[in-house]
C-alpha cells in the first residue's frame, strides 16, 4: 500500500473488530497518530498496548452525552483530524421485529452515527479541510424483512453520505461512502452468509479508495454488479 508522506491524526470510530479494525493496523503500522473508539474495553487496552501510535477510547457512540465529552477531549488533545472513518454500527436479524432490537439498531446506526457524522463535519469546516469517510452498506439499497431497521439504518446513511457529498462542493472537505457487500467479519452472522468476501482484500479496497479520494467504493466487483440490478431493476 501506498506510503503518505506526512504524518496524519487518524480517528477511526469502531475499530475493535472488522473493518475498522483492520484499517486500524494498516494506518498504524504507517506510522500515524490513531485515535480508535469502541465500547469493548479490553480490546481497546490491547491496541492501546500494542502501539504506542494508537490511542484508544472507551466509548459508545449511541450515548450523545458520552460521545460529545469524548469528542471535545479529543479536539482538545489532538487538534486537528485529517482522516476519519466511521465504521460502528450494530446489526441484527429480527424476523419477529422485536422493537428494543429495531430500537437500538438506530441509536447507533442512525442517532449516534449522525452525531458523530455531524460533529466531524463541523470540525473539518472550522479546520477548512478533512476526509470523512463512512462505512454504509448493499443491505440500504433495498428493503430487508429479515433486518428492517439494519436496512433502513444503511438507506439514511446512504443519503445522509450523499447529502454530505453535495454540500462539501467546493470545498476542502472530502467526502468518502464504501458501500460493502458481505464481509467476513461477525456483522456477516447478521446479514446472511453467501458471497462473503475475505476482510484483509475489502480493507485493501478501502485503502485505495481513501488514497484516492473517491467518492465512493462498492466492494467487490460482483457487489458492484448487484447494487447496479438493484439500482436499476428494483
Ligand atoms: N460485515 C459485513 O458483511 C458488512 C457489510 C456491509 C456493511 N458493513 C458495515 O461495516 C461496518 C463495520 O462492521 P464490521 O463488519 O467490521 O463488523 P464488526 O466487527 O461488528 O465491527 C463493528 C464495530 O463497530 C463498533 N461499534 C458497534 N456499536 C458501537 C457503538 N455503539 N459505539 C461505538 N462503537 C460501536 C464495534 O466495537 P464495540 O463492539 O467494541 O463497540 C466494532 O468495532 C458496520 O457499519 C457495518 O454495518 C458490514
Amino acid at each position: 500500500m501506498r506510503k503518505q508522506d506526512y504524518n496524519m491524526n487518524i480517528l477511526i470510530i469502531g475499530a475493535t473488530s472488522g473493518i475498522g479494525h483492520t484499517l486500524w493496523k494498516h494506518y498504524d503500522s504507517m506510522g500515524h497518530c490513531v485515535i480508535v473508539i469502541g465500547r469493548r474495553k479490553e480490546l481497546l487496552d490491547n491496541m492501546g498496548k500494542e502501539s504506542e501510535n494508537t490511542h484508544p477510547i472507551l466509548c459508545d457512540i449511541s450515548n450523545i452525552t458520552t460521545f460529545d465529552m469524548a469528542w471535545e477531549n479529543i479536539i482538545h488533545q489532538y487538534g486537528r483530524i485529517d482522516l476519519a472513518i466511521v465504521c460502528a454500527g450494530i446489526g441484527e436479524l429480527n424476523l419477529k421485529l422485536d422493537v428494543e432490537t429495531e430500537l437500538s439498531t438506530l441509536s447507533v446506526n442512525v442517532i449516534g452515527w449522525t452525531n458523530a457524522v455531524a460533529s466531524i463535519y463541523g470540525l473539518f469546516e472550522r479546520q477548512n479541510f478533512g476526509h470523512i469517510v463512512t462505512i454504509t452498506s448493499i443491505g440500504g439499497m433495498q428493503p430487508t424483512p429479515i433486518a428492517p431497521s439494519y436496512s433502513a439504518s444503511k438507506s439514511f446513511q446512504i443519503n445522509y453520505t450523499k447529502s454530505l457529498q453535495h454540500k462539501s462542493k467546493g470545498t476542502n472537505i472530502v467526502v468518502t461512502e464504501i458501500r460493502p457487500g458481505l464481509v467476513d467479519t461477525r456483522m456477516a452472522k447478521g446479514e446472511g452468509l453467501f458471497w462473503v468476501m475475505p476482510l484483509e482484500k475489502v480493507c485493501h479496497r478501502i485503502v485505495k479508495a481513501i488514497d484516492n479520494k473517491q467518492k465512493r467504493l462498492i466492494v467487490t466487483r460482483r457487489w458492484r454488479i448487484l447494487n447496479f440490478l438493484l439500482k436499476h431493476l428494483a
